[in-house]
């Protein structure tokens, strides 16, 4: 249950997302988690909750090595030496010797810095203490910018992305160039997705919930979702989504709801 990045190192298909968790939610859900086999676990500094989610890796009883945690730079810490500054204070807040997957959590094109940030990524992956690293919310563009100035491509892009929000495009681009999508939101909090009579009809067809259907349909695009869920049920049920497929059909009518985007544009967003 893991997909291979383009830097030769394995993901877990699934993670459990953690906004806008406390730390101590943090902690009790990455405990939980764990003993369910959630095995990547994602946070970023913006969400005041790394030290929650360190403290359960510590105490988590699994060996740190099978523990993929991602965390992200936040938009205060653009520039290299910001960027490195970022990192060493998400560190230390995780307790952890190093991160799985360090990203830059949103462009910020208006501050025009993400290609200093990126060099600052390249360090620390060479120094070992990212062991891979990427971008979030990112366009091709901003990610060409990247590529063209370092020679450094991201291997992972995490997006918001649901059924309605499939970005196909952009998810086509990520292929092509062997960069695996994150999907953020992949149940489409803040909308009615999971009320929709189509995802409603996919989840009876297979004796599911919604949100299991929602989340295989993410896994048959090759997409690695990170649903959140602070509730012990919920986050069974999101787990257990591997022992069944959803029909072509019921991809492409999934696919096709369009409810469009719920959060921040990568073009204009601003502020985390
Ligand atoms: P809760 O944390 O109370 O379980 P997303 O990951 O797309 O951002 O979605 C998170 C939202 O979806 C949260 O409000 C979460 O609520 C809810 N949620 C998570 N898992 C499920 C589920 N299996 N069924 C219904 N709602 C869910």
């Amino acid at each position: 249950m893991t997909v291979m990045l383009a830097d030769g190192r394995p993901m877990p298909r699934l993670g459990l997302g953690t906004w806008p968790m406390d730390d101590n939610e943090a902690r009790q859900a990455v405990t939980h988690a764990v003993s369910l086999g959630y095995r990547l676990i994602d946070t970023a500094a913006a969400y005041g909750n790394e030290a929650g989610v360190g403290a359960a890796v510590a105490q988590a009883g699994v060996p740190r090595e099978d523990l993929f945690v991602t965390t992200k730079l936040r938009g205060s810490h653009h520039g290299y030496d910001a960027a490195m500054r970022g990192f060493e204070e998400s560190r230390v807040r995780l307790g952890l010797d190093y991160v799985d997957l360090f990203l830059i959590h949103w462009p910020l094109p208006d501050r025009d810095l993400y290609a200093d940030t990126w060099r600052a990524f390249v360090h620390l992956r060479e120094q070992g203490l990212a062991r891979s690293i990427g971008v979030s919310n990112f366009t091709p563009a901003q990610i060409e910018r990247l590529a063209g100035e370092t020679g450094e491509w991201p291997v992972v892009n995490q997006v918001e992305l649901h059924p309605g929000f499939a970005q196909d495009d952009l998810r086509a681009w990520h292929a092509g160039h062997g960069i695996v999508t994150e999907s953020w939101s992949p149940l489409g909090a803040g909308s009615d997705l999971l009320g929709e009579p189509a995802v409603a009809d996919v989840a009876v067809a297979h004796g599911r919930t919604p949100a299991q259907v929602v989340l295989r349909w993410h896994l048959q695009l090759g997409a690695v979702p990170i649903p959140k869920s602070g509730d012990p049920d919920r986050m069974r049920q999101n787990f257990e989504v591997f022992d069944f497929s959803l029909s072509e059909e019921e991809m492409t009518r999934l696919g096709g709801l369009n409810g469009g985007r719920i959060g921040g544009d990568p073009d204009t967003h601003v502020e985390l």
